[in-house]
C-alpha cells in the first residue's frame, strides 16, 4: 500500500466497504482477536500524532502487537544508517510496517526491499494514501456517496500531500474540484494537468466565501510550515485562509467541513459545534479504515 493510483476503484469500494465491519471494534463496542500473534512496526521518520497512533490503536484492537520509532532521531538512522539496511533488518522483528518520511519514494523503495507488506504514512509532498482512504470514506459515510459531488480543496495547495494524494483519488470518482489557495501556494502545474488528463473538472479560484455555499465538501489544510525553505515566506502566508463559524452561514445545508489535521488557525474552533463540522469524526474514521487495511495486507479479513 504505498500509492493509490496502483488501485482501482474497484479496489477503493472494496477498503471502503470492509472498513465499515471494523467501527464496532474502534469504538470499543466488539473485541477482536483477528490480528493475535502478529506484529506492526512503526518507522516514523517525521512526527505524526494520528497516524501512528491510529495504526498502533488498531493493530492493538485487534490483538496484534506494536514496536517501532517515532522520530528518526531515536532509530540508527540519525548515526547514518541507510532506509534500505533499516528496512532489511526491521523486517526481521515484524509482519507489517508503516513508514512515514519527508523523502519521496521512501516506500515505494522499502515495499520493494521488503519481504514484508509496508504501509505509506506519507512521503514527501504528493502520497498520503492511508489519509485519503479515510478521507474518500469519510465522504462517503457523512454524505452518502462521492460521486455527483462538488469538492473544494483549500489552503496549502502546494506542499500539503493530503490534497495531491486526494485530487489524485478523486479521478475515480465523478467529482468536480475547485482549488483555493494563494497563488504562491497553488496546486502544482503538473498535478493539474494530470488530473485534467484524467477528465477531472477542476476551477481554480480565490474566492472561499463562493465555494464555501456551492461546494458539499470544504477541506481545509494547513500551512506545511516545515516544507518551507525560507521561513520568511511561511510568515507571508500562515493564516491565508480559514474559516469561522459565520462563514457557513450560506453553506448547503448536508455541506461537511473537513480537515486532516492538526490545524493551526484554519478552522476557528467556533466551528467545531457546528452541524458542517466533521474533522473529528474524520479522525475516528482513521482508525476504522487502518483496522481494514491491516487486516487486509495480513491476509486476516473474510468476506
Ligand atoms: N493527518 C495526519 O497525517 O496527521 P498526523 O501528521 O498527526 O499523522
Amino acid at each position: 500500500m504505498v500509492d493509490l493510483k496502483d488501485f482501482s476503484r474497484d479496489e477503493v469500494d472494496y477498503i471502503l466497504k470492509v472498513s465499515e465491519n471494523f467501527e464496532p471494534i474502534a469504538n470499543g463496542k466488539k473485541r477482536s482477536k483477528m490480528l493475535q500473534g502478529y506484529v506492526l512496526c512503526n518507522m516514523f521518520f517525521e512526527p505524526s500524532t494520528r497516524t501512528r497512533l491510529s495504526f498502533s490503536s488498531a493493530m492493538m484492537r485487534l490483538g496484534g502487537s506494536v514496536t517501532g520509532f517515532a522520530s528518526g532521531s531515536v532509530s540508527s538512522a540519525s548515526k547514518g544508517e541507510s532506509l534500505s539496511d533499516t528496512v532489511r533488518v526491521v523486517e526481521n522483528y515484524c509482519d507489517v510496517m508503516v513508514l512515514r518520511s519527508s523523502l519521496e519514494g521512501a516506500a515505494r523503495l522499502a515495499a520493494d526491499i521488503s519481504s514484508k507488506p509496508v504501509i505509506n504514512a506519507g512521503d514527501g509532498t504528493r502520497q498520503h494514501p492511508t489519509q485519503t482512504l479515510l478521507d474518500l470514506y469519510t465522504i462517503s459515510k457523512e454524505i452518502g456517496t462521492i460521486d455527483g459531488l462538488k469538492v473544494a480543496l483549500v489552503g496549502d495547495l502546494k506542499y500539503g500531500r493530503t490534497v495531491h494524494s486526494l485530487s489524485y483519488a478523486l479521478t475515480m470518482f465523478d467529482v468536480e474540484l475547485s482549488f483555493v489557495s494563494p497563488p504562491e501556494l497553488s496546486m502544482p502545474e503538473e498535478v493539474v494537468s494530470d488530473l485534467k488528463a484524467e477528465g477531472l473538472r477542476v476551477e481554480t479560484t480565490d474566492d472561499l466565501s463562493h465555494v464555501i455555499e456551492s461546494s458539499d465538501v470544504v477541506y481545509m489544510t494547513r500551512i506545511q510550515k516545515e516544507r518551507f525553505p525560507d521561513p520568511m515566506e511561511y510568515e507571508r502566508m500562515k493564516g491565508a485562509y480559514s474559516i469561522d463559524s459565520t462563514m457557513l452561514e450560506g453553506a448547503k445545508e448536508n455541506m461537511i467541513v473537513m480537515h486532516p489535521l492538526p490545524r493551526i488557525d484554519e478552522i476557528s474552533t467556533t466551528v467545531d459545534s457546528s452541524p458542517h463540522a466533521r474533522y473529528f469524526q474524520q479522525a475516528f474514521y482513521g482508525l476504522v479504515v487502518r483496522m481494514a487495511l491491516l487486516s487486509l495486507v495480513l491476509g486476516k479479513w473474510r468476506d
